[in-house]
């Protein structure tokens, strides 16, 4: 269903890389709310060549940008507020990749270069991308800017290893320059915080099939779907949300906020 919730409005999506992804899903459903954007992936990306078929379905162009590199950046932006014809209203952050995750290194012993290429990828590209949208004032007033992360940021999940630190990165970046967005441009950034989603990053994480059924038992919603994510990210994109800004906002079917749920119990009483 669509409620003409972005008419009018521009953006850039990060991150699509095939159907599962959640830029993927959100692309769509801003599509389908009326909003218009440009698509960018990271070059390596791109040769798999599926995002195509995404720009073509949503009547947008492709821009290729490695999120970690400032001048990928810069003429990304530039692109963009040509081909959109102004400054943007949107921009979804969905990217996120750990090397030691990757090549199965312990978070006890992990390949440091690779961590801080993680960190790069994962946290400080939201940095740089915030820092060029800034600097080139390429950002409307009450624009929106969104980050995706996952709740390792804030408890325990030893298999989700770097990436735990790389989200906590992440939100701290939210909200620091979330209050310079907010006090010099009326612009807000949150970040949405998912339950695990099968995708191409999620799964490479160990034991996923694990994390995925647990929180499924553990939350009284179930999990949150990409689709649920993506229209989430709309909400948050429209002007219904305009003053909710340094947020890290749950999309998780109240898993967060559980101890634990009758069916978990369950599976640990023995029968009398
Ligand atoms: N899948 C989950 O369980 C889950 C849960 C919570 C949060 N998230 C977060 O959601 C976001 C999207 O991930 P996804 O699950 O849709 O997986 P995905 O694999 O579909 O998307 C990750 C994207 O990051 C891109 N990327 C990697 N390095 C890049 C670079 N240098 N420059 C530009 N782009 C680069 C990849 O090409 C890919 O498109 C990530 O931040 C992820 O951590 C995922």
């Amino acid at each position: 269903m669509s409620y003409n919730l972005l008419k009018g409005k521009k953006g850039i999506i990060f991150g699509a890389l095939d159907e599962n992804s959640i830029a993927w899903k959100t692309a769509e459903r801003v599509h389908e709310e009326g909003g218009s954007f440009v698509l960018t992936n990271a070059p390596i990306a791109m040769r798999m060549g599926q995002i195509n078929e995404l720009a073509k379905k949503t009547n947008s162009e492709i821009i290729p940008a490695d999120a970690t590199n400032l001048d990928d950046l810069e003429n990304l932006v530039e692109k963009a507020t040509e081909i959109l014809g102004g400054k943007l209203d949107f921009v979804l952050h969905s990217i996120g990749m750990s090397v030691n995750v990757r090549k199965g290194k312990a978070y006890t012993d992990p390949n440091y270069d690779w961590t801080h290429k993680g960190l790069d990828v994962s946290a400080l590209s939201f940095h740089k991308t915030m820092h060029v949208l800034y600097k080139k004032d390429a950002m409307n007033e009450w624009g929106s800017i969104v980050a995706l992360t996952y709740m390792a940021a804030q408890r325990v999940f030893p298999d989700y290893n770097d990436m735990a630190d790389n989200k906590a990165y992440l939100e701290s970046i939210a909200r620091s320059f979330g209050y310079f967005f907010g006090r010099d441009k009326n612009v807000r950034v949150n970040t949405i915080s998912q339950s695990p989603t099968p995708t191409t990053a999620g799964q490479g994480v160990k034991g996923f099939d694990g994390f995925m059924a647990y929180a499924e038992k553990m939350s009284p919603l179930g999990n949150a779907t990409a689709i649920d994510c993506a229209n989430y990210t709309v909400s948050l994109f429209s002007d219904l949300t305009k003053r909710v800004t340094l947020q890290n906002l749950y999309n998780d079917g109240g898993f967060s906020n559980m101890g634990v749920s009758n069916e978990v119990m369950e599976a640990f009483v023995k029968e009398q």
